[in-house]
């Protein structure tokens, strides 16, 4: 069959790889790709967010399923524009989308249906945000209610500092829209796990869960990122955990969308902090995580379409989801100076000792192709070095020995993924 990927980040090059696997699999095309997507696919010059041209080309070319793991043109109605035209897609349509597309949407149903989840107000006026300020705990987390690239979520220690993340937020310009509404809640302190989730509407599988460094620093300091590197399985999400979840998160999740009028199918992503007083949801995805996804995929037994298609099908409790019995470590490699500002256009040498390197992995986020041939950086997270591994351990031994084969000026990566797993083992 033909398929057809929308995208060009990390998770994309992974998704990719994925299908690639696939013995239905005949032809890749991915739009737009990117330089490392193009070794394995077909790249087509199509933005995301262009609904027309996308399904255009997916007539043209006689696409048997599209993929979209992206928030922003699931949240703009992707899916929703190829099924009216008759075409096949993997994803979420927009009223489900909302529980990304909306933090106070997700708020809101989490408290209807009885969803473990932070404390939480929400307002669309600065000034009665800043004066329930004025009686709140403090640490207290602000967040941008709309997409806001992972970085509308303000950490404050002081009420000077949560009053200027309010102003930031509601009345700056940098989240436009997104920042218009504020949810203001309880900070959380635990460990972190992330649980992606295939669904079909009303039912869910689990993948292997996975954690990530969402910090720019070593020692998780410094600014939010988009991720610096993961670990998958966690080994922190305990049997005891999962069945918490899968009896108060998951299937309650599931079963409030449906009763919503919004069904969910696609991937529904768990962002879940485990607190003294058990698993919460930090946030829900309508998508694969980045850089979750490169962990999570190269583990996967399963043939990706088959369980793609029982989601669109509604038959996802007909088809077996298989994980294998490894673990695997991505870290990421970034332009220096990302989250802020960073130069682009450096030339990035190395990516050929992946080539047959069986077990290891070098996903693409921001690269792109100069006319001479040369791949070079174009993005702030640059490649997500991956790796297998029969433990945890040794995943991070390798992915570590792998980044060493890559070179591009200002490069910069953490040090201490996957760290946290010393405790355990
Ligand atoms: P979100 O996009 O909502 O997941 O937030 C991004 C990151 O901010 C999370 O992964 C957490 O590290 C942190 N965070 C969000 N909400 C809270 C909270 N209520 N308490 C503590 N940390 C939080
Ligand atoms: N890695 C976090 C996310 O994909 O939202």
């Amino acid at each position: 069959m033909k398929v057809l990927l929308v995208g060009g980040g990390g998770r994309e090059h992974a998704i990719a790889e994925a299908l690639k696997r696939s013995p239905q699999v005949d032809k890749l095309y991915c739009a737009p790709g990117n330089a490392g997507i193009a070794r394995i696919a077909e790249c087509v010059k199509i933005g995301t967010m262009d609904f027309e041209a996308l399904t255009a080309f997916a007539k043209d070319h006689q696409i048997d399923l599209t993929v979209c793991s992206m928030d922003d043109p699931l949240c703009a109605g992707i899916v929703d524009a190829f099924e009216a035209k008759g075409l096949r897609i993997f994803g979420t349509p927009a009223n489900a989308a909302i529980i990304e597309g909306s933090k106070a949407f997700s708020k809101d149903l989490m408290k209807k249906y009885g969803i473990p989840t932070a404390a939480y107000e929400i307002f669309d006026d600065p000034e009665k945000a800043l004066s329930y300020l004025e009686t709140a705990n403090m640490p207290i987390v602000v967040k941008a209610s709309g997409l806001a690239l992972g970085k509308g979520v303000l950490i404050c220690n002081t009420l000077e500092e949560a009053q200027s993340a309010v102003k930031e937020l509601m009345t700056g310009k940098k989240f436009g829209e997104a920042g218009s509404k504020v949810v203001i809640e309880e900070f959380m302190t635990g460990r972190e796990v992330s649980v992606l989730a295939f669904a079909d509407g009303k039912n869910y599988k689990l993948m292997s869960s996975s954690q990530d460094h969402k910090r720019a620093g070593d020692g998780d300091t410094g600014l939010n990122t988009g991720g610096m590197g993961t670990f998958s399985p966690s080994p922190f999400y305990t049997p005891e955990i999962d069945a918490f979840c899968r009896e108060n998160i998951y299937q309650r999740t599931m079963d409030a969308m449906a009763k919503e009028g919004r069904p969910f199918r696609g991937v529904l992503y768990f962002g879940l902090m485990l607190t003294q007083s058990g698993p919460k949801v930090l946030e829900y995805n309508t998508r694969f995580g980045d850089p979750e996804t490169q962990v999570v995929l190269p583990r996967m037994r399963s043939d990706i379409v088959e369980i793609m298609q029982a989601c669109i099908d509604g038959t996802l409790d007909k088809v077996e989801l298989e994980f294998e019995d490894n673990a695997a470590v991505c870290v990421v490699i970034a332009s220096g100076g990302y989250p802020g500002s960073y130069e682009k256009g450096k030339v990035i040498t190395g990516l050929e000792n992946f080539d047959n390197a069986d077990g290891y992995y070098c996903f693409h986020a921001g690269t792109a192709l100069r006319e001479d041939g040369a791949t070079i950086t174009s993005g702030g997270r640059v490649l997500g070095v991956t790796a297998l591994g029969k433990t945890l351990k040794d995943a991070r031994a390798n992915a570590y020995k792998a980044c060493d084969w890559i070179h591009f000026d200002g490069q910069y990566m953490r040090h201490d993924i996957g760290k946290a797993i010393d405790s355990v083992q």
